[in-house]
């Protein structure tokens, strides 16, 4: 009699992740998201569970330098390529100058979709030092937020624009 064939539910999946730069072994069936992996095997929270439909934008994530959202990524699509979190950018000093005009501004108020505000201001002044108003709200569009109106937002993001400019003698 021949062995029973080993059935893909038997097998406990294991994939292996690059978060905020360091290698994380985490279980991960095919169907697990990046979310899931993020908020519930490694217990970074900062990327949250808004829609868990890829329509809110809370959840974002950076993939590779990109604004990804995780509830919409799958964790095995993710390998060998870099993931960063809010807590892993959170010393960059685009995040530093970010999360100071975003106090400054008063650019959030609940706060539940600031984290991935964040991350994806943070990938659009990596790719463009110098956003004009459109350009802000054209790398947010996709971030919703039910408290600020975005008019803060986006003022923040443009006055840390500002200030990394300055720092860097203009030349950001
Ligand atoms: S939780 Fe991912 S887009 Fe809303
Ligand atoms: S500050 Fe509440 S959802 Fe944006």
């Amino acid at each position: 009699m021949s062995a029973a064939p080993t059935s893909a539910k038997a097998v406990a999946l294991r994939v292996e992740l690059d978060i905020n730069g360091v290698a994380a072994d985490v279980r991960a069936d095919l169907a697990t998201t990046l979310l899931t992996v993020l908020r519930d095997e490694l217990h970074l929270t900062a990327a949250k569970r808004g829609c868990n439909q890829g329509v809110c934008g809370a959840c974002t994530v950076e993939v590779d330098g990109v604004p990804m959202r995780s509830c919409l990524s799958l964790a095995h699509g993710c390998v060998e390529r870099p993931v960063r979190t809010l807590e892993g950018l959170l010393e960059t000093p685009r995040m530093q100058a970010l999360q100071r005009a975003f106090a400054a501004s008063g650019a959030f108020q609940c706060g539940f979709c600031t984290p991935g505000m964040l991350v994806a201001a943070h990938a659009l002044l990596a790719a463009d030092p110098n956003p004009d108003e459109a350009a802000v709200r054209r790398a947010l569009s996709g971030n919703l937020c039910r408290c600020t109106g975005y008019a803060r937002i986006v003022a923040a993001v443009r006055d840390a624009a500002t200030a990394l400019g300055a720092a860097s003698g203009g030349t950001a």
